[in-house]
C-alpha cells in the first residue's frame, strides 16, 4: 500500500512532505518522491529509502513553496526504480500526480494515448497524462479530475497539483483511503493520519467516489458526479504509535482486518469481463504450459501451508500431479526435476534464502519457475521465469496473515489459469469458480465482523499449555497454519494434525479439557464431512474441549462443539480463506493478552535471508 500526502498552507512544503513521508515509512515502501509548486513545479524522486530522496534534495534543493504532494511507493506495476517512483508528470510537466491503488484499465488507456512519451512502466503515469491533457484543454484541476476518474477502472486515490494553479491540491478517492487534515491556515491530505497528526488532530474522512480541493484555508468536497459531498469530521485522539497502526494495537491485527481488501486487490485485473483468467505477468508461453507434466510447489512456513492447499486445488482442476516441498529440504533430496516440470515458489518477502536457493536449483535443472510473491522486484521473482504478484500491500507483522490469504488467491488463480490453458476445465466451470473467488472478500468481512466468540475463547483458553488443531483435505493445512500462528506469537505448544491421523498416535495426547480446534469441511463432499464429525466425537469422548469451525447451520458438527465458530458457505477448496481468519484472530488475542510483542515475536525475523 502506498503512502500519500498533500499540503496547502503557510509552512515550507518540502519540509512538511518529508516529515509526512517519514511518518509513513513503517508502511513499507521501495521508492519515494515529492513535488511542490512555488514559482514553478519541481519534482524530486528516488528508488530505495527516504535517505536517497533526502540526498537528492540536498544536491538539488527545491525552491520555496507552500503547496505540494508526496508519496512512498510499494511497487505493484513496474519495479522499484527512480522512473517508476511517484510523483508522475504529464507530458508537458505541468501536472504532477501521486496514486495509491491499481488502475485496471491502464493498458487500454495507454494505448489510447498513442504517441505519448511515457517515462515509466506504471499505471499511475497514465492518469497524469490524462489529467494534464484535460487542464491543457481548459478544464480546472477539479473538472479535469472529475473527467479522468470517470475513465478509470480499479482502485485509486489520486492527488495532483498544477503548475498553473499554485494555490490548490486536488484529490479523488475510490477505495484506497484518504483523510483531510484541517489545520489553522493549512490543509493536509493523507492516506494515513500519522503523516499530519503533529500539525493537527482535526480530520475529515473523504468518502468513496469523492473529490476534494484544498487550499490553505478551505476544503471543498464533491462527488465524482459534481454534487456536493457529505463528509464526517472527527478528532484524532490516537497517539502517533497507534496512528501508524490505523488505530489498531498491532500491525498484525490491522493486517488481519485488511485481508478482504488485500484479496480483492489481488483479484483485480486478472479476470476478464468474460470470466476468463488473464495472468499477464506469467510470461511463460501457454504452449509450454501445456507440456508441463508435473508441478512442484516450494516454500517455507506459512507460504508452505498455502502451497499444501494449492495442491488440492491445482490437482483437481488440472489433473497434474502436484508435489509440495519445504524449501530447505527440496534441493538436498536430489528431486526429480525436468524441463517439463513447473516449479512454483511462494514467498511473501521474495527474499527467503531457502526458497531462493530452491528457485536457483530448479532453474539449473531447466524447469520453468513461476514465483508467487508480495514484494515487487524482490530477488525470487527477479530470478524466476514469471511471477504472480499478490497485492496485499506491505506486511509488517512477522506473523503472516494477509500474505497467506492472498497467496491462496494467487494459487487459485494459477490453478484456474492452467486449467484454462490446458483445457481441463470448461469456460463455464472456470467462470463459476471465478465468481466464487470474487465473492470471498465479502464473506471474509462477514467473519471479521463477528469475532465475539473467538475473542472470548482467547481469554478463556489463555493459560492452556497445549492446543491441537485438526483438519482434513484443505482443512489440514489450515490446522497447520493455525498452530503455527499460535506457536510463533504466543510461544505455546500448538500442533496441527490431519484429522484422520489422530488414531495413529496423536489421540494419546487428548485429555480432559485439552483445547482442540477442528476445521470441518462444508457438507456435501462425499464422506469428508462425516469423517471429520466422527473425529470430533473421538476427541470429545476423551474429554477434549472442542472448538469447531464449520459452515453456518452445520448442526451435525455443532452438536459436538463446546464452541462453534460458524463460517459462511463456500466451495470446499476455498474454505481455507475463511477458516484461517478466526485462528489468526485467536492467536493474536492470546499473544496480546499474554503481553507479548505480537508484531516482533522473539527469535523471529520477517524475512529469513539466511539458510
Ligand atoms: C509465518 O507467519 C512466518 N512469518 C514464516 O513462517 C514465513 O511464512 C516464512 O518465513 C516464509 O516467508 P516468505 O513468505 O517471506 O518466504
Amino acid at each position: 500500500m502506498c503512502g500519500i500526502i498533500g499540503y496547502a498552507g503557510h509552512r515550507d512544503a518540502g519540509t512538511v512532505m518529508m516529515a509526512g513521508l517519514k511518518r509513513m515509512e513503517y508502511r513499507g515502501y521501495d521508492s519515494a518522491g515529492l513535488a511542490v509548486v512555488g514559482d514553478r513545479l519541481e519534482v524530486r524522486k528516488a528508488a530505495g529509502k527516504l535517505a536517497n530522496l533526502e540526498r537528492q534534495l540536498q544536491t538539488h534543493p527545491i525552491g520555496e513553496a507552500h503547496l505540494g504532494i508526496g508519496h512512498t511507493r510499494w511497487a505493484t506495476h513496474g519495479g522499484p526504480t527512480d522512473a517508476n517512483a511517484h510523483p508522475h508528470l504529464g507530458p508537458a510537466g505541468r501536472v504532477a500526480l501521486v496514486h495509491n491503488g491499481i488502475i485496471e484499465n491502464a493498458d487500454a488507456l495507454r494505448a489510447e494515448l498513442a504517441g505519448a512519451e511515457f517515462r515509466s512502466e506504471t499505471d499511475s503515469e497514465v492518469a497524469a497524462h490524462l489529467l494534464e491533457r484535460a487542464v491543457v484543454g481548459g478544464r480546472t484541476l477539479v473538472e479535469a479530475m472529475r473527467e479522468v476518474v470517470a475513465r478509470l477502472e480499479g482502485t485509486f486515490t489520486l492527488v495532483a497539483i498544477d503548475a498553473n494553479t499554485p494555490g490548490t491540491v486536488v484529490a479523488a478517492r475510490r477505495n484506497s483511503p484518504l483523510v483531510i487534515g484541517v489545520g489553522d491556515g493549512e490543509r493536509f491530505l493523507a492516506s494515513d493520519v500519522a503523516s499530519f497528526i503533529e500539525y493537527t488532530r482535526e480530520a475529515v474522512e473523504l468518502g468513496q467516489d469523492q473529490i476534494v480541493e484544498i487550499t490553505a484555508t478551505t476544503h471543498t468536497v464533491t462527488g465524482f458526479d459534481g454534487t456536493p459531498g457529505t463528509t464526517r469530521a472527527y478528532h484524532i485522539d490516537w497517539d502517533l504509535a497507534a496512528a501508524e497502526k490505523g488505530g489498531y494495537d498491532w500491525f498484525m491485527r490491522k493486517e488481519i482486518f485488511e485481508q478482504p481488501k488485500a484479496v480483492a486487490d489481488t483479484l483485480l485485473g486478472r479476470i476478464t469481463a468474460r470470466g476468463e483468467l488473464a495472468l499477464d505477468e506469467t510470461r511463460i508461453d501457454p504452449a509450454q504450459l501445456r507440456l508441463v507434466d508435473k508441478i512442484v510447489v516450494v516454500a517455507c512456513g506459512t507460504a508452505y501451508h498455502a502451497g499444501l492447499i494449492a495442491k488440492y486445488a491445482i490437482e483437481h482442476w488440472t489433473r497434474l500431479p502436484v508435489e509440495v516441498e519445504i524449501a530447505s529440504e527440496f534441493r538436498y533430496r536430489d528431486p526429480v526435476i525436468t524441463p517439463t516440470t513447473l516449479v512454483v515458489t511462494i514467498s511473501q518477502s521474495g527474499e527467503t534464502a531457502d526458497t531462493l536457493m530452491a528457485t536457483r536449483h530448479a532453474r539449473e535443472q531447466h524447469a520453468k519457475v513461476i514465483s508467487i510473491c508480495n514484494t515487487n522486484g524482490a530477488t525470487i521473482p527477479r530470478e524466476s521465469d514469471a511471477v504472480i504478484y499478490t497485492h496485499a500491500g506491505p506486511e509488517i507483522g512477522v506473523a503472516s496473515t494477509k500474505g497467506f490469504t492472498t497467496q491462496l488467491i494467487a494459487c487459485y488463480l494459477l490453478g484456474l489459469y492452467l486449467a484454462q490453458v490446458r483445457g481441463t476445465k470448461f469456460g463455464d466451470e472456470i467462470a463459476e469458480l471465478v465468481e466464487e473467488l470474487e465473492a470471498l472478500p465479502a464473506k471474509m468481512q462477514a467473519v471479521l465482523d463477528d469475532l465475539g466468540l473467538t475473542l472470548t475463547l482467547a481469554r478463556d483458553l489463555l493459560r492452556e499449555p497445549v492446543y491441537l488443531f485438526l483438519g482434513r483435505h484443505v482443512g489440514y493445512p489450515v490446522a497447520l497454519e493455525g498452530a503455527l500462528k499460535l506457536k510463533e506469537i504466543a510461544y505455546v505448544h500448538a500442533e496441527g494434525f490431519a484429522a484422520g491421523e489422530l488414531k495413529h498416535g496423536p489421540i494419546a495426547l487428548v485429555e480432559n479439557r485439552l483445547p482442540v480446534f477442528i476445521v470441518v469441511p462444508p457438507r456435501g463432499r462425499d464422506q469428508l464431512h462425516d469423517k471429520v464429525v466422527s473425529n470430533i466425537q473421538e476427541v470429545r469422548a476423551r474429554g477434549a474441549r472442542t472448538i469447531v469451525l464449520a459452515e453456518a447451520g452445520d448442526d451435525e458438527a455443532a452438536a459436538f462443539a463446546d464452541t462453534y465458530l460458524p463460517l459462511p458457505s463456500v466451495p470446499t477448496l476455498f474454505q481455507p480463506v475463511l477458516a484461517i481468519l478466526p485462528l489468526q484472530v485467536f492467536a493474536c488475542e492470546v499473544a496480546s493478552q499474554k503481553g507479548y510483542d505480537v508484531d516482533q515475536p522473539r527469535n523471529l525475523a520477517k524475512s529469513v535471508t539466511v539458510e
